[in-house]
């Protein structure tokens, strides 16, 4: 597969995932940072897991862009990302330990902070009630609001202590008033964790310190300050010369907080939109976006609806319980099978085929079939460009449902002088809750391809039957397929029509 002759003729490609996240971003990143000059990523934080595999060796980044592994390429952390110093430092150290060189790795200036007292938020928020969201716990949403709130600190603040101090007082003060309604023995234990330095910001009170968070910052700081710039100018002087810059989207469309299953989303804008302005440029100077659609399976982690959920609400309340790793399931669903007449059972196997279990947590992820109506939806924002990612983990199953529209299945709902009734058939799904969580999927039936397809290098070489799937994919929700992948190295790639 040449990347270069797919690529010809745009110089700012986007890569992002038109679901909810994991469908492999990473390797995409990866295979194409070859041909790109600057990668950059411009939204989330340490809330993503990006997994790069090349020649059977694993690398998973969360806040490192996929480009890191080609020597001379550019590499930038944006400006819209939510920074975590403790975390970047543990991926620089393992990158490193990789023989990976990390002189051109570029941390913008006024990227946001993720302080302690965040993931502690995060935390509280998520415990007090009982797992409303299940975030990944990063302080990713905490961090986002106290920039929104103009209360946020930026990385540049760590190169100036006594800014940083000044900000931080003001910062810790506004979030004390939260703290106090919560228990104090719940704060406590969760300020021991190792994200949060093993208890070395807590108080013998329970309190914050704010001395030891501007002392550990401060090290921080004389450790990254020669890696801080304005990145901004960097990519968009890349843009302005002709350089090829790509960019490396997190989370997914489903999960942007403008576009996603809102409020199940996380706290920034996955679109090519938030991308483009999180890394400095306008959504117009990226000329070629490739949305990225794990299929026919697709998955979810955390809560939020997800109409062809296999399993429905027992594998939601499954994967949302903690400790359930690929143990745990084998033992509980010893007969699991890919052709399992069980829903709950054909989904254990599939997450445990596909190795669906969390990159950045281990949780278990949520399966179901192919959303076409999700996919509708999305592809509004993220455009007609797919690249169809992990169908090989379904090379054994005999029958693959494709979910075509809904049924509306719920009480009636007024959206804005549109009512929706018992009944309804839906084509392009509305992301909010209230109508998706009652939207009953439809499906077509199509075969099983019962092959392997993970050696494959040639689009005619495929089965009929996956190209029928193509096929139907395209017509269906008008999207132009133009890669496919078929395992997880960058090898298994294979080119099937040139972007449009
Ligand atoms: P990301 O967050 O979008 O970068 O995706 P993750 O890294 O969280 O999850 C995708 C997983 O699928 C990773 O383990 C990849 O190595 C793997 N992967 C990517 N593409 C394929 C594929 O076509 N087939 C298979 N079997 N695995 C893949
Ligand atoms: P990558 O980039 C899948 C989900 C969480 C939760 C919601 C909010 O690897 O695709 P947050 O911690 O962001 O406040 O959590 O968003 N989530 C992801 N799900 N992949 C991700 O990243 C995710 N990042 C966040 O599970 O439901
Ligand atoms: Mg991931």
């Amino acid at each position: 597969m040449n990347i270069d002759q797919l690529l010809k003729g745009h110089s700012t490609v986007a890569v992002v995932c038109t679901q909810w996240g994991d469908t492999g971003k990473g390797k995409f990143v990866d295979l194409i940072a070859e041909w790109a000059d600057v990668i950059a990523r411009g939204t989330g934080g340490a809330n993503a897991g990006h997994t790069v595999e090349v020649g059977g060796k694993k690398l998973v980044t969360h806040l490192i862009p996929c480009g890191i592994q080609h020597p001379g390429k550019v590499n930038v952390i944006g400006w819209g990302v939510v920074f975590d110093p403790r975390q970047f430092f543990i991926e620089l150290d393992e990158v490193k330990a990789e023989g990976i060189d990390c002189s051109n790795l570029w941390i913008d200036l006024n990227a946001h902070l993720v302080l302690p007292q965040h993931i502690l938020l995060d935390r509280l928020d998520e415990t007090a009630s009982g797992g409303k969201l299940g975030t990944t716990g990063r302080g990713i949403g905490p961090a986002y609001v106290d920039y929104v709130a103009r209360t946020e600190l930026t990385v540049n603040d760590m190169l100036n202590p006594a800014v940083f101090r000044s900000k931080l007082a003001r910062n810790l003060n506004k979030h004390q008033a939260k703290l106090k309604g919560f228990d104090p023995e719940l704060i406590r234990s969760i300020l021991q964790h190792e994200h949060l330095g093993n208890g070395m910001f807590c108080q013998d009170d329970g309190g914050f310190d704010l001395e030891a968070i501007v002392d550990v910052y401060r090290v921080y700081g004389e450790a990254l300050q020669d890696r801080v710039r304005d990145t901004a100018q960097l990519v968009r002087d890349a843009v302005a010369t002709k350089k090829k810059v790509l960019l490396e989207g997190a989370q997914g469309l489903l999960l942007s907080v403008d576009y996603g299953t809102y409020p199940f989303v996380t706290s920034s804008d996955c679109s090519p939109r938030g991308l483009a302005h999180g890394v400095g440029l306008r959504e117009d100077q990226v000329d070629l976006v490739l949305g990225i659609v794990k299929a026919p399976y697709m998955t979810r982690v955390g809560q939020g609806p997800f109409p062809t959920e296999l399993g429905g609400a027992e594998s939601d309340t499954w994967c949302g319980r903690s400790a359930i790793t690929k143990e745990v399931e084998q033992e509980r669903f010893p007969s699991a099978s890919i052709n399992s007449l069980d829903p709950m059972e054909q989904g254990v196997a599939i997450r445990q085929a596909g190795n669906e279990y969390g990159a950045t947590t281990g949780r278990p992820r949520r399966v179901g079939w192919l959303d076409l109506p999700l996919l509708r939806y999305a592809k509004q924002f993220t455009g007609e460009n797919i690249v169809l990612t992990k169908p090989d983990v379904l090379d054994a199953c005999e029958r693959i449902p494709v979910c075509h529209s809904y049924a509306y299945e719920g009480p009636d709902y007024q959206m804005g002088e549109d009512t929706l009734t018992k009944g309804d058939i839906v084509y392009t799904a509305y992301p909010q809750p209230e109508i998706l969580g009652f939207c009953v999927p439809r499906y077509d039936y199509l075969e099983g391809w019962l092959c392997s397809i993970s050696d494959l290098t040639t689009y005619p070489e495929l089965p009929e039957q996956f190209r029928d799937l193509v096929n139907y994919i395209e017509k269906e929700a008008g999207v132009n397929v133009t890669l496919v992948s078929v395992g997880a190295d960058r090898e298994q790639t294979i080119t099937v029509n040139p972007p449009r």
